[in-house]
């Protein structure tokens, strides 16, 4: 199935595999401009396929405007499950504009048998239950959100970021482990029985980069207390930058063109 000239002009907010992977997909497409978003958190972000643009709108109105600007036909929110502030922006901003939106969102992961999951809905949560019974943790989460776990000096730190935070919360015990998934199980057993681990904090990415440590930790029954997503608006969802592109397809032969 070919899109149809004249182009549809799309925008993907981005920053996450999905993202990348579905400018690529698109931008091989005929007549088609493709657009990727990013916040521009990252220094020398990797470049994707199509065009980009890089830094915040400026909120919702700002949004509209600009996908009126830019007469874009579709837009399509594959931003992180933890950049719930664009997926709210990213909805008011089409509704206002009539412009359709698609949310592209890999699937949380789900506590299987064997699990010892304390599920949680912010980290101040997650560091009252860390303060209460743990005593080496491994932090697997973003180095902007170490702050409410620096006050807990009777718990040693393992904190894996890939980049350093800076400036680093003033731990009383920590150390920090600079890595990149993916990981594999068996490196992840390693990690945990070596350093001692007896719990390890993350939130629910979903995905398949960095899921091994919930396999080590079910292995070998360490505590996961696992932040929950935020709330997104309800939109038409799908999983797979394939089913994204499908619908993408669909808005094209609809005549939603530039
Ligand atoms: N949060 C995470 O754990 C995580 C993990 C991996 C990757 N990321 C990626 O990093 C980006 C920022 O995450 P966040 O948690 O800070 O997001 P957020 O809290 O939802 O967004 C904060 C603000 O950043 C701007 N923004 C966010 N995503 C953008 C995009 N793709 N293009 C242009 N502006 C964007 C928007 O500014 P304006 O209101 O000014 O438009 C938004 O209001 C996201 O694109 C996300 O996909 C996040």
């Amino acid at each position: 199935m070919s899109v149809p000239d004249p182009a549809l002009a799309v925008l993907i907010l981005g920053g996450t595999t999905e993202g990348y992977a579905l400018a690529a997909a698109l931008a091989d497409r005929p007549g088609m401009r493709v657009v990727s978003s990013l916040a521009g958190r990252t220094a020398n972000p990797r470049h994707p396929a199509g065009e980009l643009r890089v830094g915040g709108f400026g909120g919702p109105d700002a949004l509209a405007e600009w996908l009126r600007r830019e007469r874009i036909g579709a837009v399509i929110d594959a931003t992180h499950p933890f950049a719930s502030r664009m997926g709210w922006n990213a909805a008011a901003a089409c509704a206002a504009a009539a412009i359709p939106l698609l949310r592209l969102e890999r699937p949380a992961w789900q506590p299987g048998p064997g699990d010892r999951w304390q599920e949680v809905p912010d980290w101040a949560e997650a560091a009252s239950r860390v303060g209460a019974t743990a005593r080496h943790v491994l932090l697997a989460l973003g180095r902007q959100e170490l702050a409410p776990f620096a006050g807990l000096d009777h718990v040693r730190f393992l904190i894996r970021s890939v980049d350093p935070p800076d400036p680093m919360p003033p731990f009383a015990q920590a150390e920090l482990l600079l890595a990149r998934g993916p990981f594999t199980e068996a490196d992840e057993v390693a990690l945990l029985q070596g350093r001692g681990i007896d719990t390890i904090v993350c939130k629910n990415s979903g995905g398949t980069a960095t899921d091994a440590k919930l396999a080590a930790a079910r292995r070998l029954g360490v505590r996961v207390i696992m932040r929950q997503r935020p709330p997104r608006p309800d939109l038409h969802t799908v999983a797979t930058v394939a089913a994204a592109f499908e619908w993408v397809e669909e808005v094209a032969e609809s005549g939603k063109r530039l």
